[in-house]
Parts: C-alpha cells; structure tokens; sequence
C-alpha cells in the first residue's frame, strides 16, 4: 500500500512504472473494470476542484471501486472539526485509501504518519499537486514519445503554484529542462536553484509551452496591477501563439483565466493540448489508486 504525497524523491522508474500502468488503462476499449471491486475509497476535498475530484471519481468507479465523496463544507467541518478527525473518521468506517486536497501546505506529510491507509495527494497549498504533474508528463509523453530531452518552459504565477513544483520534481527527474518565466512578484526564491527564470521572448523558444493559472484567491489585493497588463507582459496571446514553432504544444491545468494568462481562441486552437490533459487525468489516476491499493 503507497501513499503518494508529492513527486519530489519519487525516482524515475517510479514515475515510469504510472506512466506505463495509465498507457495500459488508456488502451482498454472497456470502460469499467472490476480490479478493485469491493474495496472502499474516499475523495476528501477541503478546496474546490472540478478536474481533480471528478477524474479520480471516474478513475475508481473505471476500477470498480466503491466511492465515498466528501466535501467540507457539507460536513461537521463547518462544526470545527478538524482535518485529522475527519480522516481518522473515514478511516475508521473501513476506506482502503483517501484521496485528499487542502488549503494549507504541509499538513499532509503530518497527517500520512497518523494514520495507516495510504493518502493521495490532490493538491495541498502551493506544495505538490502529482497527478497533475503525471497526466502532464503522461501527455507529453503522448506527444513527443519521450519526456527526456525536452524543453519546458513554465509561465506565470509560480509563487502560489503547486502543479509548478511537482513538474518541476518530475520534469528534471524524467531528465527534462524547465524554465520558469513570472512577473517580480509572482516568483518562487526557493526554486531559483532549480529552474532557471528567463525572459518571455525565451520562454516562447521550448517544446512545451506551461501557461498557469493567475491564482487572484490566493493573491493578497493590489498585487496584479490589471488583468489587461498581466495579459500584455505574460499573456499568451493570438499573436505570441502565431510565433511559436511549429511542434511546439500549449498546456494549461485548468482552470483557465481566458483571456488573462492565454487568449480564449489559444485555448481552442490546434497546438493546444489542454482538453487532451483532462482526458489524460482519468489513466493517470486510475495507475495511482491502483498502485495504492491493489
Ligand atoms: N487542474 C486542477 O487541479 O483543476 P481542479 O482545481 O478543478 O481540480
């Protein structure tokens, strides 16, 4: 039983091993199997989430598992218990493995060692969010036939981003470049020893083009000067998409901010692979409930 709280220490192989388990369960015709039938999961969300809790949902009902959804603010939550009482309390009706995401960083490392079914990372704070990073790697896979070699450049608010930090751990470990691009005030410090910050012009010049999610609920107000400049100096625009050559691929994790951080008709055009992204969560995650659990 394998808990996974981030990407960071997970070695390549490791990687590889989800990788190739989502490519088997992205070729079955069949939709549902019953390889983990008669085994409990639970989706614990303590932040909202479209893409996340509805492809692991997906992804464990594909494996025949039975599914119990939780959402905070439809429980004793809003009564002041705690995140640690709520996953005792699942744990103890008998679930196999919970899914988990929270608002704050670094509550989960603590929470895995009290207790004794293997947590899922869905996103905690700024820290990781691997799935996300895996349906990533998986997708670029997909694209390119091999994540070593590539040139990744990730853009924008990577102060507040945790899928920034989980490709950055997967991305070099699978032998990948990243390059962070940001304004001043969206900058990492305790990244700059592992992604080099470049220019938006060089940011453009890679295989894989990374737009993230201005987070304005996690900005203090008054940090984003407009949304219209934001667009201006690290928007990916109709006109900076023309330019990019011609294998290079778009991605975003969604949610998007359209016409903030990419333009609503990048969004849809051909070099972008962001509905594809979302396609590819529902594999990655059904490698990972299962490599928890089976
Ligand atoms: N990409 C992502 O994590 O989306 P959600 O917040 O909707 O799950």
């Amino acid at each position: 039983e394998r808990s996974l709280l981030g990407l960071r220490g997970l070695d390549a192989a490791e990687i590889s091993a989800i990788l190739d388990r989502a490519a088997y369960w992205d070729k079955q015709t069949e939709k549902a199997s019953s390889v983990l039938a008669s085994r409990f999961v639970s989706n614990m969300f303590f932040e909202n989430s479209t893409r996340t809790r509805f492809s692991f949902e997906m992804a464990e009902k594909r494996l025949g598992a039975q599914v119990l959804n939780f959402t905070a603010a439809a429980s004793s939550v809003e009564k002041g218990e705690s995140i640690y009482d709520t996953v005792r309390t699942l744990e103890s009706m008998g679930i196999d493995a919970g899914v988990i995401r929270l608002k704050p960083a670094g509550v989960l490392a603590q929470l895995s060692e009290k207790v004794s079914i293997p947590l899922i990372n869905a996103g905690d704070g700024n820290n990781e969010h691997p799935t996300q990073a895996l349906l990533d790697l998986y997708t670029m896979l997909k694209t390119f036939g091999d994540i070593k070699g590539l040139t990744v450049s990730i853009i924008g608010d990577i102060m507040h981003s945790r899928v920034a930090r989980s490709n950055l751990w997967g991305l070099t470990t699978m032998g990948a470049k990243v390059q962070f691009c940001a304004p001043e005030n969206m900058k990492a410090p305790e990244l700059m020893d592992y992604a080099p910050y470049v220019s938006m012009e060089e940011a453009l010049r890679a295989d894989v083009v990374m737009m993230l999610r201005v987070q304005l609920e996690r900005h203090a107000s008054g940090m984003l000067s407009s949304a219209e400049e934001y667009r201006r100096q690290f928007g990916l625009t109709e006109e900076r998409a023309a330019k990019l050559a011609s294998h290079t691929v778009i991605m975003h994790p969604a949610p998007v901010n359209r016409n903030v951080e990419i333009d609503d008709a990048v969004v849809e055009s051909a070099k972008s692979l962001i509905f594809p992204q979302m396609s590819n969560g529902v594999p990655i995650r059904m490698a990972v409930i299962e490599r928890a659990i089976r």
